[in-house]
């Protein structure tokens, strides 16, 4: 194991793993579902509630103090991607940001033009722009994966996007396949068009430094409750698409940011939380990666998620050395162990002759969390014949799963399937 990754500060900075149920310990492997919160978030969202209860703008106490948590929690999301505070929109979840910027962006859409989406992505990345689409009489084009390498079919960019080109939407890491995908190369196509590009990095933040600058796109968005914070979603918003969308609006809002483009009294307490959770990776970045406690938030987190992949990668190596020790097993995603850099650590995998289900529920018995069907990934799970079965089953590892869960993992999974 990575020897600077201080697993036990880790998991004692989250107070849901010491929790027991007749004794027995609750071992987390649905991450890509959800994640454990980190003790700070359950701190700063409790303490936005008690001194920070009112609404923001105002001269007394509490309202100050609920505008300081917006100001720092844009900061800390900027600083999170890389981009400027007043790029940054807070939401409910991904899936609802999509909705709205898919009304947003689709106003001016003309029959006769085109979009690009994926095989691969989650469906939050994909209904919202297919029915903006349907309205609109666009045509949607598809970019494929490679069913060898779990990889898209780059060299169809050229092809794909074109003149009439006005978005392409894309996923940078896969919660089926858990492929890491070149959302650069993409993004690059659809700019050299004047197409939008959006990135769903809902899958990738928990387990990747974002940079929103080197990636080049328009929009990019992540869950909170997936990077162990609450139910919240933060998206980056360029300021070159903040000029061209016209936001919903009641008249009296200001038409500044960070209100323009987030109608309606934030959750001032999940913005608290989101900050707390990306603290927590700044926390990791300079306790277990070398980071100054003193240096700017966006080199601790840069540090944090360097300590994350190491320590990440020793345990899925871990995990597939045992997985495919099994009999039966069918991995869909990336197995090859020098290809663990071009993937994020969650696993979809059949076993023959026991349906995936079953199989969750035979964990559940033994207190082990995992999760069994296709996720909302309906056009993977599509191209892979798993929509309408039981599904597959997915196992989800996070930084804060360690080598002897994994090990308990693997013998319930030999048991079960003995
Ligand atoms: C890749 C991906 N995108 C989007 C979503 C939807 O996120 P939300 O629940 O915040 O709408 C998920 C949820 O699992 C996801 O895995």
């Amino acid at each position: 194991m990575t020897s600077n990754f201080d697993i036990s500060a880790v998991r004692a900075a989250f107070p849901a793993l010491a929790l027991t149920d007749a004794g027995v310990l609750r071992r987390y492997f649905d991450a890509p579902a959800g994640t454990q919160v980190a003790g700070r978030v359950i701190d700063a969202m409790r303490d936005a509630m008690l001194n920070a209860c009112a609404n923001d703008g105002g001269a007394f106490r509490t309202s100050v103090a609920a505008s300081a948590i917006v100001d720092a929690a844009h900061d800390g999301a900027a600083a999170l991607f890389n981009c400027d505070p007043d790029e940054i929109v807070f939401g409910l979840n991904t899936t609802s940001l999509f909705f709205e910027f898919a009304t947003l962006i689709s106003h001016d859409w003309q029959a006769g033009d085109e979009i690009v989406l994926t095989r691969m992505d989650h469906d939050a990345n994909v209904s919202p722009w297919l029915q903006a689409a349907a309205d609109k009489g666009v045509t949607v084009r598809w970019l494929e994966w490679d069913r060898e390498t779990f990889e898209f079919r780059y060299d169809s960019l050229d092809t794909l996007i074109g003149s009439r080109t006005r978005l392409v939407a894309v996923g940078q890491a896969s919660n089926f396949l858990g492929t890491i995908n070149d959302v650069t190369r993409v993004c690059a196509a659809a700019r050299a068009v004047g197409a939008i590009s959006v990135v769903d990095a809902v899958q990738s933040t928990p387990h990747i430094a974002i940079d929103v600058r080197a990636i080049g796109c328009d929009i990019l968005c992540a869950s909170a409750y997936k990077f162990f914070g609450p139910h919240a979603a933060i998206m980056f918003l360029s300021q070159a698409m903040q000029a061209r969308l016209r936001p919903w609006k009641v008249r009296p809002s200001v038409e500044t940011m960070p209100t323009r483009f987030a109608p309606g009294t934030p959750s001032f307490e999940a913005q608290a939380g989101t900050l707390a959770a990306i603290e927590h990776f700044a926390w990791i970045g300079s306790h277990c990666g070398g980071a100054p406690a003193t240096a700017p938030l966006r080199q601790r987190l840069t540090a944090g998620f360097e300590a994350i992949i190491a320590y990440e990668t020793d345990l899925m190596r871990q995990f597939l050395t045992g997985l495919t020790n099994m009999p039966g097993i069918t991995l869909h995603g990336i197995g090859n162990a020098n290809r663990l850099a071009s993937r994020v650590p969650t696993f979809t995998f059949l076993i023959a002759g026991h349906e995936a289900p079953a199989v969750a529920a035979a964990l559940a018995d033994r207190n082990i969390f995992a999760w069994a069907g296709y996720f909302y990934a309906w056009e993977p799970a599509t191209v892979l014949g798993l929509r309408d079965g039981p599904g597959a089953l997915r196992i989800g590892l996070s930084h804060y799963n360690d080598a002897a869960e994994v090990d308990a993992l693997l013998a319930a999974l030999r048991d079960i399937t003995r």
